[in-house]
């Protein structure tokens, strides 16, 4: 049983949680925060970071000195040129170390008829190409840290919607707007969603294979790895999106059995922390899977590595399409690929 408890003592260490402010990602923040780890959330807003702040000063276990140790990097993914330089703007000003990324932000439910300002489907500009341009532009930054202190991760947050995406990724479609209605806009929001997550386990797939094992050979411990956090059913991901909320009713009722039944926030963060944080990787493969484990009750136990579902997650071909892709994306964006 892996409780946050359980999390080793991080101090010292810098991390950096993409959508920290709220739901699996505050609670993910909380948990480093208590091992005396520096932590950063990077959010669209300072009102989001200060409410944040405010929900963990409640909190009896964390104290001032934790509360010191949190701190603020504005991040928006939803262009790529800006979430570089805001990847820029932290390693400016924090040039000493990285520990720790948490790719955890995410959005669902997107109208498919609009495109980022970049040009693309705004779930995947959010969920992958914010994130890609933000983290491969921290990589100098990890790398330093990994040779010097010799244990850095990268922990992208998907989720098992990603064998939504049956097809793979269909890249003509990213800049193609699609006008659907009902049931056909539902279908389509959760096909992108899964197409999303998939960009993510990819991304960490080919994140690891390109930069980290090559570090590891080298004998700097540095590893990308991938979790699904469980459903957790009242979080804000169903009810934000421009495509607008779930139907009333199945929205309403998520929450609802939610705030009795779910799997929690704090359990959604379980399996990202563990795999940021536990000891007993080191000596794993990595580019991996990793879901949690429940009791008979359904309620979190532990976490372990799960072979994808698809045969898309783990094709290297695709990995390597994606990464270059979304490179051109990042230059055509205004932004300096790596
Ligand atoms: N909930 C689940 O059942 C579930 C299951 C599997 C996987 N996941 C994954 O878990 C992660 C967290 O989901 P959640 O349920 O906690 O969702 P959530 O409550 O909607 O939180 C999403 C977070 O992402 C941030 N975000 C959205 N757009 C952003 C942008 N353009 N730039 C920067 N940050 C942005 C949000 O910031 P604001 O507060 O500013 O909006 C918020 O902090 C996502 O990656 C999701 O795909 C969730």
């Amino acid at each position: 049983m892996f409780t946050p408890d359980d999390v080793p003592d991080l101090s010292g260490r810098v991390a950096i949680v993409t959508g920290g402010n709220r739901s699996i990602g505050l609670e993910t923040v909380y948990m480093l925060l208590r091992k005396n780890c520096n932590v950063w959330i990077a959010g669209r807003s300072q009102s989001g970071f200060d409410e944040a702040k405010k929900i963990l000063e409640t909190r009896q276990d964390i104290n001032k000195e934790m509360l010191e140790r949190l701190h603020f990097q504005k991040l928006d993914l939803s262009g790529m040129k800006n979430a570089q330089l805001s990847a820029q703007e932290f390693a400016r000003n924090n040039p000493s170390r990285l520990d720790i990324v948490i790719g955890n932000a995410g959005i669902s439910m997107q109208r498919s008829d609009e495109l980022s300002s970049d040009g693309y489907e705004l779930t995947m500009q959010t969920n992958h190409f914010g994130h890609f341009s933000f983290i491969i532009t921290l990589l100098p930054l990890l790398t330093k840290t990994a040779k010097e202190h010799g244990d850095v991760r990268v922990v992208m947050t998907t989720s098992d919607a990603y064998a939504y995406a049956t097809n793979g990724i269909d890249f003509e479609s990213l800049t193609r707007p699609t006008m659907q209605t009902g049931m056909r806009a539902l279908t389509d929001q959760f096909a992108r969603y899964g197409a999303s997550k998939l960009a993510n386990m990819l991304f960490a797939r080919e994140l690891d294979r390109g930069w980290a094992t090559p570090l590891r050979k080298q004998g700097a411990m540095a590893y990308v790895d991938c979790a699904h956090p469980g459903a957790i059913l009242n979080t804000g991901l169903g009810s934000s999106g421009s495509g607008g909320q779930l139907p009333g009713v199945i929205n309403l009722a998520l929450r609802v059995s939610g705030n009795f039944a779910g799997f929690s926030a704090l359990e959604g963060a379980m399996t990202q922390v563990w795999v940021a944080t536990t000891p007993d990787l080191k000596d794993k493969d990595h580019g991996k899977y990793y879901v949690p484990v429940t009791n008979w009750r359904g309620r979190y136990v532990s976490s372990e590595e799960k072979a994808p579902d698809t045969k898309w997650a783990t094709d290297d071909e695709l990995a390597a399409k994606l990464w270059k892709y979304s490179e051109d994306a990042l230059v055509k964006a205004g932004g300096q690929s790596t």
